[in-house]
């Protein structure tokens, strides 16, 4: 599928790169590109790169890399027809008609429309007699018809309930089984429905869509919850429960909590910025998309032992965005939503107000670990302290913790800053040392699996990749390059294709650059793609030295056929193979 290239460069122009990502990631300008912390990798020393002047990016940590569109496709998850859809949306401009509509592209919009007949379906079955135990379990809960209403919940009931309603209304198996509500059995290869007698809780994006569901049995069997597995318009590690409402809440910070039965309680007694994670423990990603929101995020988590893992694991990847963090310790071993049962929500305002920051936290945390009273225990406590305060970025806070610690536990405020410095400068030579070694490693692996010839034949691979990059960087070259170089004399067969395609689309009259590039390739041939572009950037360029590259390459490919005779010929025969059943199709 290809787009007109004036409709693209219209779309690259009204996109600018820099403002597209600035919704993504806090930038720095650093003379004419714009620097950031990579979203697509955790890292605290930002090498995350913006040219606007090609309109494209690269990380110099994890290899990411490529243009606007690439870059839309990554961040928010959609195919590479989507991402233009969604640029053109938000640049107000219309999609050229007929090529809009891709296969994958109408399923995903029938998937959509699924779930919302699927979800309407489980919520009109509440207020019906087959309904009934699940409208009764929600009372039970205590919660309002206003607030089933409000998150849309409904009952899935027993049998093939769903399945039968959906066909009456005209929809295919395939199509409910890729919407993940049906699914084929192993035994008998007919379909059945995959929520049955739960309740069943609608996950609904930011945009209003109905993307998947949650279901939670009625009474103790297990598995206490099924949820939607990855469809074509839902990723699991992606979403939050709830932020469809949370986002419009005046409220400044987020609260996080754990379970989809506290996000509801939390709304209903009036705390509509309360999210959680979608069936899964917190990732990076919910990170991320907590810090595009909030400044302050809120964590309730419940006060059992895997609750209290994962407010550290929260607060370790939050951490790393920047946002700050407060966290709300339950008493008793309550969770949110029965605390606001039992005391009400003035009183679980108080425990927000009264809530710690996650140093503070971690602090208290370690303090019920170690007994004080004895000096092995405050030593072993000092020495865990003065590594959690070691990651304080902000010197004012390490001197008032070093303070307090220091008053608490009578050692003197020097010593305890002297050991936090030690801490924090293994942690960053360890960190700089593992983000580098991590850098190296990303990029050797995008290498290895867009283009697996290169490693055999390095000298070819490189000047190959010197010459595209500066092909696609300064197109004046490419009329030279042309005469001098046939595209058989490429070596590596994903650089013969991308030198072939530049060629071509030169010979044509259209554009080189990579948004022009990004509908062909994928996200890590794309990455590739960009680093190619990256390094020839840092190279001085001649149209001599473009030659020689020429040369290089030509040579090396005189030293693989004499190697490999047969080989080549394969090689060949299979290329005009493809191209013939191509033309077939
Ligand atoms: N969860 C899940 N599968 C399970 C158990 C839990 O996907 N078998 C996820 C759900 O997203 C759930 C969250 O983990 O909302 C928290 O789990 P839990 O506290 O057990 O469930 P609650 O939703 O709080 O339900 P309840 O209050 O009824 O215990
Ligand atoms: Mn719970």
């Amino acid at each position: 599928m290809s787009l007109p290239d004036a409709f693209l460069q219209d779309l690259i122009s009204r996109n600018r790169i820099e403002d597209v990502v600035s919704a993504y990631v806090r930038t720095k300008q650093r003379g004419r590109t714009a620097v950031g912390l990579c979203p697509f990798h955790g890292e605290k020393t930002p090498s995350f790169t913006i040219y606007p002047e090609t309109t494209s990016f690269y990380c110099f940590g994890c290899g990411a890399g490529g243009d606007v569109i690439t870059f839309i496709k990554k961040i928010e998850n959609l195919s590479y027809i989507d991402a233009v859809r969604f640029l053109a949306d938000r640049a107000g401009m219309k999609m050229p008609e007929d090529k809009a509509d891709d296969a994958t592209s109408r399923l995903r919009v029938k998937i959509l429309e699924i779930n919302r007949s699927a979800a309407r379906f489980y919520h009109n079955i509440l207020y019906t007699s087959e309904g009934r135990v699940g409208l009764e379990y929600y009372y039970s809960r205590g919660y309002t018809d206003r607030t089933i209403k409000h998150f849309g919940l409904g009952y899935a009931p027993d049998g093939f309930a769903l399945l039968n309603e959906m066909r009456k209304m005209g929809y295919k198996d395939e199509e409910l089984a890729a919407a993940f509500l049906i699914k084929k059995s192993s035994r008998s290869g007919g379909y059945y429905d995959i929520f049955r007698r739960r309740i069943i809780i609608p996950i609904i994006d930011i945009r209003g869509n109905v993307i998947a569901f949650g279901g939670r049995v009625l009474d103790g069997s297990k598995p206490k919850y099924i949820n939607s597995s990855d469809t074509l318009v839902f990723k699991k590690t992606n979403g939050l429960f709830a932020l469809n409402f949370a986002k419009s809440s005046k409220k400044e910070s987020l609260i996080l909590c754990e379970g989809y039965m506290d996000v509801i309680a939390l709304h209903q007694a009036g705390f509509d910025n309360a999210v959680a994670a979608l069936g899964t423990s917190f990732t990076e990603e919910h990170a991320r998309l907590i810090s595009r929101y909030a400044r302050e995020v809120i964590q309730v988590f419940d006060a059992d032992a895997a609750g209290k893992k994962g407010a550290q694991r929260a607060i370790s990847l939050l951490r790393k965005t920047g946002v700050q963090i407060r966290v709300v310790t339950l008493p008793d071993n309550k969770d949110p939503e029965e605390f606001i049962r039992i005391y009400g929500p003035e009183r679980f305002k108080l425990l927000i107000e009264r809530s710690v920051n996650d140093v503070e936290y971690q602090l208290i945390e370690l303090g019920l670990k170690h007994s004080l009273n004895t000096t092995d225990g405050r030593i072993s406590y000092l020495r865990e302290a003065t590594k959690i305060l070691s990651q304080l970025s902000s010197p004012i806070e390490r001197d008032v913790y070093a303070s307090k610690l220091s008053d608490e536990l009578s050692v003197s405020k020097q010593a305890i800053l002297d050991q936090v410095m030690r801490y924090k400068k293994t942690d960053t030579k360890q960190r700089k040392k593992r983000e580098l070694s991590h850098a190296v490693r990303n990029s050797e692996e995008v290498v290895r699996k867009v283009n697996p010839e290169a490693g055999e034949h390095l000298r070819a691979a490189r000047a190959e990749e010197e010459l595209l990059g500066l092909l696609i960087l300064h197109p004046d070259y490419i009329d030279i390059i042309c005469e001098n170089l046939e595209p058989d004399s490429i070596v590596t067969r994903f650089n013969r294709g991308l030198y072939q395609c530049i060629v071509e689309r030169h010979r044509q009259g259209k554009m080189t650059e990579l948004s022009f590039l990004a509908a062909d390739y994928h996200d890590d041939e794309m990455s590739y793609v960009s680093r190619m572009v990256q390094n020839a950037r840092e190279t001085v360029h001649t149209p001599e030295h473009v030659l020689e590259l020429a040369s290089v390459i030509k040579s090396e490919h005189r030293l693989k056929v004499l190697r490999n005779p047969e080989q080549i010929e394969d090689d060949k025969i299979k290329e005009v193979l493809d191209v013939l059943r191509a033309k077939k199709t």
